[in-house]
C-alpha cells in the first residue's frame, strides 16, 4: 500500500505563492482568478408565491445571474430555492428587484471574493503540512489527479489498469481507471463518473477516495471483496478535463467544457445536455452563454462523445452507471427529460431508497431521492437519461453534500465526511446489483 500513504506532490504553483503573497508580502496585492468576484454575492431566494415566480424568471432574463441551484430557471416553481451568484454590479438591482417583488431572499455570500481567498488559503495551509502523504482531504488539480493515476498504475498492476479513452477539446487525455482482478469468469462493470460539472471539485475528490478506499480494504472487507472479485470498476475522476482545469487556473465557477462556440465570444458547453436523449428538449438551453448550454449538436463535445463511445461498446457488460454531481443532497434516476417513472421503477427504486438509508447512517445526513424530473428539475440531454436508453439498467446520479451553505466550496474539512457516507452508498447500490432485485 506504498502508494497510498506517501508521494510526492507538485501543487500547482499559482495558488501557493498567491497565498504567500496575500499573507506575508503585499497583502492587498495578489487576488485569486485576477480578483474577478469582488464584490459579488450569492442569494438564496425563497419565491412563495405564483406572482413572485413570475417576476423572478422575468428577472433572470434581464440581470445577469449565474444560478447555482437549480440550474434551469423554467422549473422554479413556488417554495422552490434558489441560489443565485450576482455579480457586484448588479447586485443593488437585483436586492431593489427583491424588495419591490416582496420576495425572501438570505445573503450566502457576501463577498464571493473574499471568501474564495479564504476558503484557497486554508488550503494552501493545510497541503503544506501534509507534503509526505497523499492527501485524500484535499482538493487535487488535474495535473495532480493525473499523477496519481500513473503512479497508481504503476503500484497495483494486478488490480488497476489505466487508460485513455480519447481527447479533450484541448487535447487532454481522458483517463479512466479500471478496478477489479482479472477472471476468466464473465464479470459485470460499474461505471463511476466525476466532475462533468467543472466547479463542483467534491466530485473528483470522491473518485478519488473509492478508489483509494478499494485499494485499502478489498483483502480485509468482505462486501468490498466481493465487489471487485465479481465487477470491474470503470473510474473517471475527471470527465471534463478543460472545463476542471480552468476552474483552477481562471473561473472558480466554471461549469462547461471549453469548446469555442462559433459566432460567440462564450465558450463551452454544458456536458449534462449535451447526450444524445431528447437532446436540447427542455431544461437546457440553445444559447451558447448560458451555463446549460446544450451544443450545436448531441455528443458535439469530444468528452461526452468519447464517454458515450466506451459505454456503447461496452454496455452489455456494464450494470450500473453512476454519475457524481453536487451540490443538493440528492440521488436521482430516472427519467431527467420527462415527468414518468421508469418501466422497471420498483428495483431502481428499493436501491436508491437503502443506498439512502445507508449514507443517513453516518452523520444523519438526508438525501432526497427519486426521479430527477420530480426530484430536481427536468432537464433533457443528461448522460444518466442517455445511459439508462443505452441499456444500463441501473443509472443514478448523485448531488453530493451540502445544500447550500458553502455550495460549491465545500470545505476540505468535510470532504472525509461526505466521502464516508457517499462510499456506503455507493456500495450498498452496488451489493444491491449483484443480488437478483428486489
Ligand atoms: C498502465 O500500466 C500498463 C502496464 O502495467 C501500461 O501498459 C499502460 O500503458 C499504463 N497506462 C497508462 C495510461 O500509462
Ligand atoms: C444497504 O442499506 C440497507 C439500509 O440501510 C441495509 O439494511 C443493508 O444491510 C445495506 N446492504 C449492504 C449490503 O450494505
Ligand atoms: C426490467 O424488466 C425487464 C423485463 O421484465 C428485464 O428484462 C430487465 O432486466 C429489467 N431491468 C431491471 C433493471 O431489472
Ligand atoms: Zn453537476
Amino acid at each position: 500500500m506504498k502508494f497510498l500513504g506517501k508521494s510526492s506532490r507538485q501543487r500547482t504553483v499559482f495558488l501557493p505563492l498567491c497565498w504567500l503573497l496575500l499573507k506575508f508580502l503585499q497583502p492587498g496585492r495578489c487576488h485569486l482568478y485576477n480578483n474577478r468576484y469582488a464584490g459579488d454575492k450569492v442569494i438564496r431566494l425563497l419565491p412563495k408565491t405564483e406572482g413572485q415566480v413570475h417576476a423572478l424568471k422575468k428577472m433572470y432574463h434581464t440581470l445577469q445571474v449565474d444560478l447555482w441551484q437549480p440550474s434551469s430557471i423554467s422549473y422554479v416553481s413556488e417554495g422552490a430555492v434558489v441560489d443565485v451568484h450576482i455579480l457586484q454590479n448588479a447586485s443593488q438591482a437585483l436586492l431593489a428587484f427583491l424588495h419591490e417583488a416582496n420576495i425572501q431572499y438570505t445573503i450566502l455570500i457576501k463577498d464571493l471574493q473574499k471568501t474564495l481567498e479564504k476558503d484557497s488559503s486554508l488550503r494552501t495551509q493545510r497541503n503544506r503540512r501534509s507534503l509526505s502523504a497523499y492527501n485524500y482531504e484535499a482538493y487535487h488539480s488535474l495535473e495532480e489527479i493525473q499523477d496519481w493515476m500513473h503512479q497508481l498504475n504503476k503500484t497495483y498492476t494486478g488490480i488497476i489498469h489505466m487508460f485513455s479513452i480519447g481527447r479533450s477539446y484541448e487535447g487532454r487525455s481522458l483517463f479512466i481507471l479500471k478496478l477489479g482482478r482479472r477472471s476468466r469468469a464473465y464479470k459485470g462493470a460499474v461505471w463511476i463518473d466525476c466532475g462533468i460539472h467543472a466547479r463542483e471539485w467534491i466530485g473528483p475528490a470522491f473518485c478519488q477516495w473509492f478508489v483509494k478506499e478499494a485499494l485499502l480494504t478489498y483483502r480485509s472487507d468482505p462486501a468490498m471483496k466481493k465487489m471487485l472479485n465479481h465487477l470491474y470498476f470503470y473510474v473517471m475522476p475527471v470527465f471534463n478535463v478543460d472545463g476542471y482545469h480552468f476552474s483552477w487556473t481562471h473561473d472558480r465557477f466554471w461549469r462547461k467544457t471549453r469548446s469555442r462556440n462559433s459566432g460567440f465570444h462564450c465558450r463551452g458547453v454544458d456536458a449534462n445536455r449535451n447526450w444524445k436523449v431528447k437532446w436540447c428538449v427542455e431544461g437546457a438551453s440553445m444559447h451558447p452563454c448560458d451555463d446549460t448550454y446544450c451544443g450545436p449538436f448531441p455528443e458535439s463535445e469530444p468528452e461526452v462523445k468519447a464517454v458515450a463511445n466506451f459505454l456503447r461498446k461496452h454496455r452489455k457488460h456494464i450494470r450500473a452507471y453512476l454519475s457524481f454531481h453536487a451540490y443538493a443532497q440528492m440521488l436521482l434516476y430516472p427519467y431527467s427529460y420527462k415527468y414518468a417513472t421508469i418501466p422497471n421503477f420498483s428495483c431502481v427504486e428499493s436501491a436508491a431508497h437503502k443506498a439512502v438509508k445507508a449514507l443517513r447512517s453516518v452523520y444523519g445526513v438526508q438525501y432526497r431521492y427519486g426521479p430527477a424530473s420530480h426530484t430536481l428539475y427536468v432537464s433533457s440531454g443528461s448522460s444518466m437519461d442517455w445511459a439508462y436508453k443505452n441499456g444500463i439498467p441501473y443509472s443514478f446520479a448523485f448531488e453530493l453534500r451540502d445544500t447550500g451553505y458553502f455550495g460549491f466550496l465545500l470545505p476540505e474539512m468535510l470532504i472525509k465526511p461526505t466521502c464516508t457516507e457517499t462510499m456506503l452508498a455507493v456500495k450498498n447500490i452496488t451489493m444491491h446489483l449483484l443480488k437478483k432485485c428486489p
